[in-house]
């Protein structure tokens, strides 16, 4: 079967390059036509072509089957339920392994208007050829808490597959309100645990992800961890504002991605950026509510971090409990660099622009420590809006390790509903471009001569 397979697949091929030169053959110029003629023969070459292809679609057909077309590799055919309660991972699974095993590019299908139950499940890498999950309608995570025994911290988790693309516009659900409950967030008695994230993209190399939906996460929704070249674009994620550490997007140790054209409204930080990511581009994202957009934190329990290259160009922030953020705890090294906001427009966010160098997010207070991850060359241009609060600029930077090369440009943020706001300006290196509103308080500006900006001291 094999044999005589392959054999059709050789004549057809050899049929169809054959024909293909001889229909070609008229497309070379002859003397006579070289000049005058030229135009009339290329358009009867072109109608030669067309016929050729539509003559002999049945050669073309077969040959661009045996090359680049795909297999798809449905739920359903694999004894997936889709009505919500019959658990269907054991179907997930099987389809997975065998699209992830195709010759042949494949399509791993959860096909629309239905919705699957699934337990915590690993697709797991790297696969033979490259990879569509077509996720159109929705995938719903058990509540049952016994099955992620295994491994707390993760629900579906794609890991080591390069070329993948995940779209569709259906919906990933984390069914997260049994574990917002459990949170030592929400029930103080409990210890602090974590939660599963409901989508991770482990070591994946060149990824698209693309038009889903994804809510009600039972902790992180969408983490990159480990990934490169990453394309995330028309996501929606949400979840309500009082779900206890429900990121929108995590991207860590991540390098070269572009997050774009999404709207993320969740109980925590809208896009969280930590250790180890470069080169991060967050582009058209709409945030509200939430924690805003982070970078950090970085430099917990004495951490060694690293953070570098990131550019937040137009985002719309409204009501979040901030806007754009760096934190870092005390005692943390490394650091936090070159970083741009741009083309922002807040309404109502209770701390639009936060620079936090003693973050503390802990029930005992941080002490004082003398290391810190340092803050270096951090660009916010074109910030507009309202702040729920007076103080609408906080650099709350560390003694030691002073934020450098900050510099606030065309900013101007008032009071909603009125009023002028404030900036509190401590330890930073501070340069003003154009209008800036609010500035640092006088009192303790210093016009460092050498440098021909303002340093600001505590
Ligand atoms: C973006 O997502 C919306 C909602 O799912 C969908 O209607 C639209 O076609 C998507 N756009 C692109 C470019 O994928
Ligand atoms: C942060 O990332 C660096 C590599 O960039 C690694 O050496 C370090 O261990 C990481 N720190 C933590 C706390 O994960
Ligand atoms: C930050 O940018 C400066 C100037 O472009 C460059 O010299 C430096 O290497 C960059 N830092 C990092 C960590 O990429
Ligand atoms: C400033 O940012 C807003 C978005 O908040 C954008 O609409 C506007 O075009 C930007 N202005 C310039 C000069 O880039
Ligand atoms: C602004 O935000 C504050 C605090 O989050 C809230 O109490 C207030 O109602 C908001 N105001 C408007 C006009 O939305
Ligand atoms: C700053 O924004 C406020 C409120 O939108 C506006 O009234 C004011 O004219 C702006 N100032 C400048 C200098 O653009």
């Amino acid at each position: 079967m094999m044999a005589s397979g392959r054999c059709i697949l050789f004549i057809s091929i050899v049929v169809a390059i054959v024909l293909f030169y001889t229909s070609w053959y008229p497309c070379s110029f002859h003397d006579h036509d070289y000049e005058l003629g030229l135009e009339r023969a290329y358009t009867w070459c072109m109608e030669t072509v067309k016929d050729f292809i539509f003559q002999d679609s049945i050669v073309i057909a077969d040959v661009h089957v045996a090359l680049v077309s795909t297999k798809t590799f449905d739920v359903d055919s694999y004894s997936a339920k889709g009505d919500g309660k019959k658990d269907d991972t054991k179907a997930f699974k099987k389809a997975w392994k065998e699209a992830c095993s195709s010759n042949k590019a494949a399509v791993f299908s959860v096909p629309k208007n239905k919705k699957y139950l699934v337990t915590p499940i690993q697709f797991k890498g790297p696969c033979k050829a490259s990879l569509t999950m077509q996720i159109s309608g929705t995938i719903l995570a058990s509540t049952q808490q016994s099955k992620y025994k295994k491994d707390e911290r993760h629900w579906l988790r794609v890991d080591e597959v390069d070329n993948l693309q995940i779209e569709g516009g259906g919906v990933i659900d984390g069914n997260g309100a049994i574990w917002w409950k459990n949170s030592c967030k929400v029930d103080k008695d409990r210890p602090c645990k974590d939660a599963p994230t409901a989508l991770t993209l482990h070591k994946c190399t060149t990824l698209v992800v693309n038009n889903l939906k994804v809510q009600n996460a039972q902790q992180i929704h969408v983490s990159f961890d480990t990934c490169e070249n990453v394309q995330a674009s028309n996501l929606t994620v949400i979840a309500p504002e009082d779900s206890p550490n429900t990121d929108g997007i995590h991207v860590t140790r991540t390098q070269n991605i572009k997050i774009f054209d999404s709207v993320v409204g969740t109980g925590d930080d809208c896009i969280s950026i930590v250790n180890g990511s470069k080169n991060v581009q967050a582009v058209g994202i709409t945030c509200g509510p939430g924690h805003g957009i982070s970078i950090g934190s970085l430099g917990s329990k004495k951490a060694e971090a690293h953070v570098s290259d990131v550019m937040v160009d137009g985002a719309y922030f409204t009501g979040t409990t901030n806007g754009v953020r760096i934190k870092t705890w005390q005692g943390g090294s490394g650091d936090a660099s070159n970083i741009t906001f741009q083309n922002i427009d807040m309404t109502n966010v209770t701390n639009p622009i936060i620079i936090d160098q003693n973050y503390c997010d802990q029930d005992e207070p941080c002490k004082e420590q003398a290391s810190a991850v340092e803050i270096k060359n951090v660009v916010y241009q074109n910030i507009t809006g309202t702040s729920a609060e007076e103080d609408a600029v906080i650099f709350k930077c560390s003694k030691k390790y002073p934020c450098q090369g900050v510099v606030l440009q065309e900013i101007n943020l008032t009071q909603e509903g009125g009023g002028d706001a404030k900036a509190i300006c401590n330890n930073v290196d501070l340069t003003y471009i154009g209008t800036v509103i609010p500035r640092c308080p006088n009192n303790i500006v210093q016009i460092n001569e050498h440098l021909k900006h303002i340093v600001t001291i505590d």
